[in-house]
């Protein structure tokens, strides 16, 4: 199987996962990024996220040298003899202010790369980036690479989920590449042969909107099962149940169909907007993507109103919120439904006492948490609460002894935003218990 020489540009979620995967495929590869400070933890041989199986990888492949890490992309790019030939972009795509894709990182390591080329270079776009940046990113090469060395610009859309990450990259249900030659196809079969997957092969437009359009429907799905709770909290009907009903229609599926408090986190809120600010600007008002997103919103008010039904005045109550980081398993609070909940319970002068088993250091730096109260542990969280909301579902949350949790607080109010638990054993333990679309 041929191996490659791989620089791997931006180190973070998606890009740490990519280029230690490729190296435990038997590529040889270069991890770049521009922050020193998360650098410096890779050189430690620290990984700077928390992914479940990473770390593993991640040593053995340093230790067997397939795995290195480099602040430049001149660097990355590597020396006569072990030039990279495969360049992905992995860098963030962060929304601007009116939805729309913040995309100069991606320029930026076009520009760098373009620069940098020797030989026939294939530059994979990773991140998630609107239909045509393919073209964008080629135009840029085009006007930096002043060597005219060949290239191809590839889209190869990353699907993996934060806290299954490795498993999803290994063990995908397809891979993606939109290539515009028949060359930059056989070298991304080459690079990937390590993985077992249906491979799509398309034009790099369709590629690129095969991952918005992804997102998009997973982004659905789950307001559309949040949209018919709210129906089931109207009139008692059991949300759960109905979805099971309709999971079981195979044309329909059972998952994602689980109502909450909201999606969150880097990809779904932004990629979205993108791609709903992206059909607008080409003529098209997607207004499905518009109510997607209004009722996720709305999804987020839940534990508001909850404590509002339950409590009557808000101000000087107290409420512990069990999980911070915007799904289990990850570190990342990037959009997570918790900071919008906390900073509607403090606009109402709510003192707030928090606890996350892994996102604590992360959730400290944001505004929306300050005057938060950090607990060490869930039974500090609740004690003294008027309410206990269960933002996250954490497994070690699963069990909590219920008995010594009712002991703990002031008012014995649990708001389970995840239905995590069962209403009748919440109830046993003598508990107000109030879950999402059930009774
Ligand atoms: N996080 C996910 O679950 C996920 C899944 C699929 C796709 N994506 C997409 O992948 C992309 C990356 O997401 P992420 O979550 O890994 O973001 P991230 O913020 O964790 O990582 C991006 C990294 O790029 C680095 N960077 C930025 N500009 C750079 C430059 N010019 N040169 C070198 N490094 C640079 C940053 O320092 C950072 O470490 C985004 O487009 C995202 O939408 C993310």
């Amino acid at each position: 199987m041929e191996k490659f020489n791989i620089c791997v540009v931006g180190a973070g979620y998606v890009g740490l996962v990519t280029g230690t995967c490729l190296a435990e495929l038997g590529h040889h590869v270069v991890c770049v990024d521009s922050d020193p400070k998360k650098l410096k933890v890779l050189r430690a041989k620290k990984i700077p996220i928390y992914e479940p199986g990473l770390d593993k990888l991640f040593q053995r492949n340093i230790q067997s040298g397939h795995l290195r890490f480099s602040g430049s992309i001149e660097e990355g790019m590597g020396k006569p003899g072990r030039r990279a030939q495969v360049v992905f972009i992995a860098v963030g795509t962060p929304p601007r202010s009116d939805g729309s894709a913040d995309l100069s990182a991606v320029e930026a390591v076009a520009e760098a790369v373009a620069k940098s080329m020797r030989a026939y270079t294939v530059l994979v776009d990773k991140s998630t980036v609107p239909v045509e940046t393919g073209e964008w990113v080629s135009k840029t090469v085009a006007r930096f690479n002043r060597k005219g060395v060949p290239y191809d610009v590839v889209s190869n859309p990353e699907f993996l989920a934060e806290g299954t990450a490795v498993e999803d990259f290994l063990k995908p249900d397809r891979v993606v590449f939109g290539v515009t030659s028949p060359r930059a196809e056989a070298v991304m079969r080459k690079v990937y042969a390590g993985i077992k997957a249906p491979i799509l092969v398309t034009d790099v437009k369709s590629a690129e909107l095969i991952k918005h359009a992804s997102n998009s429907f997973l982004a659905t799905k789950i307001s559309y099962a949040n949209a018919v709770a709210a129906v089931c909290e109207k009139v008692g009907a059991d949300v759960a149940m109905v979805a099971k009903g309709m999971g079981l229609d195979r044309r329909i599926g059972n998952q994602f169909l689980r109502p909450g408090l909201g999606f969150g986190g880097f990809c779904f809120p932004k990629d979205l907007e993108a791609f709903y600010w992206l059909s607008r600007q080409k003529g098209y008002d997607f207004q499905l993507l518009k109510a997607v997103k209004d009722i996720n919103e709305f999804a987020k008010t839940w534990v508001l109103r909850k404590v509002e039904e339950n409590l009557w005045n808000l101000e000087g109550k107290t409420v512990a919120l069990l999980g911070l980081a915007f799904k289990p398993n990850t570190d990342d609070m990037r959009f997570a439904p918790s900071v919008d909940i906390a900073r509607m319970l403090k606009d109402r002068q709510v003192h707030l006492r928090v606890y996350d088993p892994v996102a604590m250091s992360n959730a400290r730096a944001l505004p929306a948490l300050k005057g938060a109260r950090f607990c060490r542990d869930a039974y500090d969280c609740v004690k003294g609460a008027d309410a206990a909301a269960l933002v996250t579902e954490w497994p070690e949350f699963r069990d909590l002894d219920l008995t010594r949790v009712h002991r703990l607080m002031r008012i014995p109010l649990i708001l389970d935003g995840r239905n995590f638990y069962d209403p009748a054993t919440a109830r046993a333990a003598g508990f107000t218990y109030c879950s999402v679309g059930r009774p």
